[in-house]
């Protein structure tokens, strides 16, 4: 069967490939990415790497690669299908409905009413003794009962078809459960409910009707913390934002966008009530067009882990281009909002609201975090990683702001930072000068080389994907692997199910081991690219011959 996209996305987004592989090989981490002896042949010395994302997988030894379909296909011998069956089940995600009366969906209406049935049998049930385990974990998490019948809390309890049973006497059919994603299909054919053992979070539209359901695992065991409802007709992911119903009324001018569902009602409970995340996804492009429609500012109040820093740096360009101004919320001392209010209370969290800085200010701050100030040695390391943030700020009055702080924080001239800054511009055009020159040469591979270059910047930079979109066609590789995955990478084919050797390809491009993505490589890999193909072009064959020369004028 064919998997809806977004179905994959979201399967890759909640698969951790490094302890998915980890079970198979042992890995360690080398400068941030895992490395280990490969799983699929025999070798004494480590060629199996991750990508820093941990989405794909390369072997540099018999290179196998791709992400974690292929991996589990390879280790299992899985199929393609039975693969993604038991990642899903891994992830906690309920397999896409294969029946075409299902997939083409019920009314919004319909799907409406049936969630809002769901959602009052779950709230009814949080009062109930079948709901008494959840109840007392939302209390322990120090949620109140206020806070429980403002968000219509609810509880799923430990039964297969507690939901089920109850809607059924309400005259809610088979079709109907599933269609709304509130149940699933086993494997012999019996209906099971999608949420057990779970406190439940309803998801409002911005109208405040429930759309979908987030819930919480009770137990530490369970396969996946939290459990999403899958989309339908009333629920796009990619378009939802937990919160907004009444975050979109508060007083405060800026959403606080957190990246935890119990940090939404957590932080309203305490009076932040303009709070809201993003549904379980990194945040989209839409949910930030949607943020802009209401207010003209977002404080990122992201998880304090890796994890989180990775989010907030994928989040601020798409903030940005939605035209909404960003600051960062630093939460030294806890790990996410949350704990955060627990441990320093809201009057803590008000000022550092109010203090909360700009993204630029953020990283600086981290940088200092991470050097002893006190140490000379410490002192340099932190003005060499402040002054490679500072080349990245684009105008020359925030440089200079942020060179006075800089050099404040180190104890030197700002002058001397400065200075500094002119030689490192310079270093860095002589560098992308020279990586020119290096590009126009390419010697070895005929095409081989730029082919794989171009690929490369589209595989890791998205605007170079677009480039890429308007500059090639399918005709310009020479191989069918690049072929596939120049396809994949316009968007026309699912990169997910990538055949082995495309996808084998993606994994060695989007390694760790090749060099910086910029225009002028782009350039001239293109550049080498439409030369050897003058070159190949046959002589006589003139028309050829013209065609790709006005190719090649930009
Ligand atoms: P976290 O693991 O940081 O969860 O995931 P959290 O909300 O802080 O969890 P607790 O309850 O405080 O321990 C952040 C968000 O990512 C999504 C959820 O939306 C979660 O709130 N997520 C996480 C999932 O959808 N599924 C998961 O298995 C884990
Ligand atoms: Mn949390």
């Amino acid at each position: 069967m064919a998997f809806p996209q977004h179905f994959l996305d979201e399967l890759t987004a909640r698969t951790d490939l490094a302890s998915l592989a980890g079970a198979y090989t042992a890995l360690k981490q080398k400068g941030g990415v895992w490395i280990g002896l490969c799983p699929f042949h025999n070798e004494k010395t480590p060629s199996f790497s991750l990508s820093r994302d941990n989405t794909m997988y390369y072997c540099f030894g018999c290179q196998a690669g791709g992400g974690a379909v292929q991996f589990l296909m390879k280790a299992e011998n899985y199929d393609f299908a039975d693969a993604v069956r038991e990642l899903a089940r891994r992830a906690g995600l309920d397999m896409p409905e294969d029946d075409a009366s299902v997939r083409q969906g019920l009314p919004r209406k319909r799907l409406l009413e049936l969630n809002t049935l769901a959602a009052r049998w779950f709230h009814d049930t949080l009062s109930a003794p079948a709901g008494a385990e959840a109840l007392a974990y939302m209390h322990s998490r120090g949620l109140t009962d206020k806070t429980a019948r403002k968000w219509g809390l609810g509880a799923a309890p430990d039964a297969w078809d507690g939901l089920a049973d109850a809607l059924g006497r309400q005259g809610v059919t088979r079709e109907e459960l599933i269609g709304a994603g509130l149940c699933a299909v086993g494997k012999r054919g019996s209906l099971y409910d999608s949420f057990r053992d779970r406190l439940m979070f309803p998801i409002f539209d911005p109208g405040g009707k429930v759309i979908a359901f987030s819930g919480r695992a009770l137990k530490a065991d369970a396969p996946a913390k939290y459990k999403n409802s899958r989309e339908t007709g009333a629920y796009i992911k990619s378009r939802t934002l937990y919160g907004l119903h009444r975050a979109k009324n508060s007083d405060r001018p800026y959403f606080i966008l957190v990246e935890g569902n119990v940090d939404v009602p957590m932080l309203h409970q305490h009076g932040f009530d303009s709070t809201l995340a993003s549904c379980g996804t990194a945040l989209t492009d839409q949910q930030a067009a949607l943020m802009k429609r209401y207010k003209p500012e977002v404080v990122l109040a992201f998880d304090s882990d890796e994890g989180g820093r990775t989010a907030v740096q994928k989040a601020v360009p798409k903030l940005e281009a939605a035209g909404l101004s960003i600051r960062v919320l630093a939460l030294s001392g806890a790990k996410d909002p949350d704990e955060y209010l627990k441990r320093y209370g809201p009057g803590a969290m008000e000022a550092l609201l109010s203090g909360a800085r700009d993204p630029t200010d953020f990283r600086l701050a981290q940088a200092a975090a991470a050097h002893d100030l006190q140490s000379d040695e410490g002192r340099r390391a932190y003005l060499r990683a402040a002054e490679a943030l500072l080349l990245e700020v684009a105008s020359e009055a925030g440089r200079q702001v942020y060179a006075h702080r800089v050099a404040e924080t180190a104890g030197v001239k700002p002058d001397a930072v400065l200075r500094d800054l002119d030689a490192l511009r310079r270093r860095a055009e002589r560098g992308a000068v020279r990586a020119a020159e290096r590009a126009a040469l390419y010697p070895r591979k005929p095409g081989g080389g730029a082919e794989e270059d171009l690929l490369r910047h589209m595989a890791v930079g998205p605007e170079y994907a677009d480039a890429g979109r308007e500059a090639l066609t399918e005709a310009d590789f020479t191989d069918p692997a690049r072929r596939e995955l120049f396809t994949a990478l316009c968007g026309g084919v699912n990169a997910a199910a990538l055949p082995e050797p495309a996808a084998a390809l993606l994994a060695r491009l989007r390694s760790t081991e090749f060099g910086a993505l910029s225009d002028i490589t782009w350039r001239g890999a293109l550049e080498h690219l439409r030369k050897g193909q003058v070159k190949a072009a046959r002589p006589g064959s003139d028309e050829d011959l013209l065609n790709l020369r006005n190719r090649l004028k930009p």
